[in-house]
């Protein structure tokens, strides 16, 4: 039996156990492709985040104290409950933030992947047996799990963004107030009903939705009980959060924004290079933080690649995400339009020469665009694209390369592309990322450590480390 269709009218926020809010105004969801209205829901205020939080820091004993497995078990019914609706959650995904229903049916499988594996992981949080430099005293470290959860998810994943951070959270015995982005929160409801029905109990799982992003996060932020956040969006809005959250000295994790550089060498295969890049770069229409911002080519290679990338490129069909011949689906509303538009005119008028231009007569849409002499005075030289832009740089030296990849204050992903061993080694231990792909242009998956460094914020999600941000270490000194 179905339990969630693409029928289901959701209305208000999930909190302890049902869907609910105390405030009464709406706010209105839009489908990217056609602005269309798709959802009038209750616009939840600080009152219901607040609401959430009692709730799950009431169900937070009985959760931490349930047997790790009985934890699991109770996630794999989540895990086999999402799988069992792929598509009613794909629909939800394209109908929200416009991604080609592929791509969606892959987020669905994606995002149930984490809580798959951290259902197992969450039984493996070993403490340590310390060899004790004290005959009479013995030395253990237990991991006990941190308390109340707020996680703040973005637009562009409403699925694997929210399973990423609460699936580690609640296997290791934590209980969670989800804050799902504005543009997105239908998604994040639909997998609230199915964690109801698979057996969560009352207060362990919350939904808080609503039109303000900034009220609802300083709540969760200056709660103190709430013991940790987890955010996934920009560097501007994780240095709010980090200032809001000095006055409890929430722990955090801060998966930010990225310039990721994707560099091709001369001794590079160029058609392996090429398609690598097509995934690096249009993964939801160049929407994610992990998307190439920069493809650095070696000047011997760079017409070869330039030729091949514009012939791919120009293959890509753009429009609405429901028609599966789309790779390349709407910006996700106006605003991220006119900014990725300005991109492209500020590159223009500042000489940069546009090797395929924007042929979309649809304003929700910019069809796949490249660029190449691009100086250091324009706009998109320093800034995440967020868009389907690819923009081309030509070096000659490994060292040239290497500088010019980490000339950003960002350390998300990077890419390259070699079949040169040494060089392979060298490079990768050279470039300042938390993530590296050696000739591939996906590395995104449930047992790899996904994070960044410098402006690309802190934490790490998914792969065995991906439960230690929800633990607190307890050091238990025993004299015998
Ligand atoms: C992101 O854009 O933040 C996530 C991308 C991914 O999981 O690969």
């Amino acid at each position: 039996m179905k339990i969630l269709t693409t029928n289901d009218n959701f209305k208000s926020s999930y909190i302890n156990g049902v869907f609910t809010s105390k405030e009464v105004d709406t706010f209105k969801v839009f489908n990217p492709a056609n602005n269309n209205c798709i959802a009038e829901l209750i616009d939840g205020k600080r009152t219901d985040v607040q609401d959430a939080i009692n709730a799950a820091n009431n169900a937070f004993p009985k959760w931490r104290a349930l047997l790790a497995k009985e934890r699991s078990e109770i996630l794999n019914k989540w895990y086999n409950l999402i799988l069992e609706h792929k598509e009613e959650l794909a629909y939800f995904m394209t109908l929200e933030c416009g991604k080609p229903i592929n791509e969606s049916r892959g987020e669905v499988e994606y995002g149930a992947s984490f809580i798959k594996w951290f259902s197992e992981e969450g039984k493996r949080t070993y403490g340590d047996l310390i060899p004790s430099p004290i005959p009479q005293k013995r030395i253990s470290v237990l991991k006990q799990p941190i308390g109340v959860v707020g996680t703040i998810t973005p637009w562009n994943f409403p699925l694997a963004m929210i399973t990423r951070k609460v699936a580690p959270a609640l296997a290791v015995g934590c209980t969670v107030v989800i804050r799902p982005s504005e543009e997105t929160p239908l998604t994040a409801l639909a997998l609230a009903k199915l964690a109801h029905f698979a057996g969560f109990p009352t207060g362990v799982f919350n939904v808080t939705i609503g039109s303000d992003p900034s009220e609802m996060g300083k709540e969760m932020c200056e709660s103190p009980l709430v013991k940790k956040i987890s955010f996934t969006g920009s560097t501007r809005v994780g240095r709010i959060l980090m200032n809001q959250s000095s006055s409890t000295l929430k722990k955090l994790s801060l998966e930010l924004g990225g310039n990721a550089p994707f560099i091709v060498f001369e001794d590079a295969d160029i058609d392996e290079a090429v398609g690598g890049a097509i995934s690096a770069k249009y993964r939801n229409s160049g929407q994610t933080c992990v998307c190439t911002n920069r493809f650095i080519i070696h000047e011997k290679v760079f017409d070869d690649f330039s030729k091949k990338f514009i012939s791919a490129v120009s293959k890509l069909k753009y429009g609405d995400g429901f028609d599966q011949k789309n790779q390349i689906g709407p910006l996700i509303n106006s605003k991220a339009i006119t900014r990725v538009k300005n991109l492209i005119t500020d590159c223009e008028q500042k000489g940069a020469k546009i090797l395929l231009s924007n042929s979309s007569q649809n304003s929700n849409y910019i069809s796949p665009v490249i660029i190449t002499d691009i100086q250091k005075d324009m706009d998109i030289y320093n800034e995440e694209i967020f868009g389907p832009i690819s923009t081309l740089y030509k070096f000659s030296s490994d060292t040239e390369a290497i500088n010019m990849a980490n000339s950003t204050p960002y350390g998300l992903a990077s890419y390259f592309y070699t079949n040169d061993l040494t060089r392979a080694h060298i490079v990768s231990e050279a470039l300042e990322f938390g993530m590296v792909g050696i000739n591939t242009g996906l590395i995104s998956n449930e047992v790899a450590p996904f994070g960044g460094i410098k402006d690309s914020g802190f934490g790490r999600e998914g792969s065995k480390y991906g439960v230690d941000d929800y633990l607190n270490l307890k050091y238990i000194c025993t004299q015998i």
